[in-house]
């Protein structure tokens, strides 16, 4: 989780322009998260570790179908995020900004039609995959993680 998270930042600041942009960068973040989403990212919390250590882990045994379907999502969304990283340029490019290549009828992709993204997420600009990565991160902390404050 970690390692995700540092990942998810950088990247996140990077298009943020809190962090400077770098190519080499974008794409080590990119691979991080993509090698520690889906299978990786379940294998983490292994079945039948019910209870213990954490609260989180007795609700994950509980709708195990649910965590492991969050689990594949995220990583499909951090595969493509990682080729468009591996072919990334020198500089963020418009086409990888949010909102590119959104259809001119006033962005049905944005969550209207919940099949549209599954259905290509590499037809998707860069900053659009890293937004739809975070808001999965939130979607499975909301659910599955405890509140430890
Ligand atoms: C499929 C579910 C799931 C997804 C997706 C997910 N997390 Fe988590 N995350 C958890 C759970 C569960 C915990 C709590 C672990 C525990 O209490 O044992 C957690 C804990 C954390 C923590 C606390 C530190 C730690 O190691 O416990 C951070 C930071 C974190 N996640 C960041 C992220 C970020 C950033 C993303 C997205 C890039 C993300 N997580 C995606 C399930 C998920």
């Amino acid at each position: 989780m970690k390692e995700m998270a540092a990942a998810a930042k950088t990247i996140a600041e990077m298009f943020d322009g809190k962090r400077a942009y770098d190519a080499d960068g974008f794409k080590a973040a990119a691979e991080t998260l993509k090698a520690r989403t889906g299978p990786a990212l379940i294998a983490e919390f292994p079945e039948g570790t019910l209870g213990a250590p954490s609260a989180a882990r007795m609700e994950i045994g509980q709708a195990r179908p649910e965590f492991e379907a969050l689990a594949r999502h995220i990583g499909r969304l951090a595969d493509a995020l990682a080729v468009k990283a591996g072919q990334a340029p020198a500089a963020i490019t418009g086409d990888m900004r949010m909102g590119a290549m959104l259809p001119m009828d006033g962005g049905s992709l944005l969550g209207k039609r919940p099949g549209a993204v599954e259905a290509d997420p590499a037809k998707l600009p860069a900053e659009h995959l890293l937004h739809l990565v975070l808001q999965d991160c939130s979607s499975c902390h909301s659910k599955f993680r405890r509140k430890q404050q």
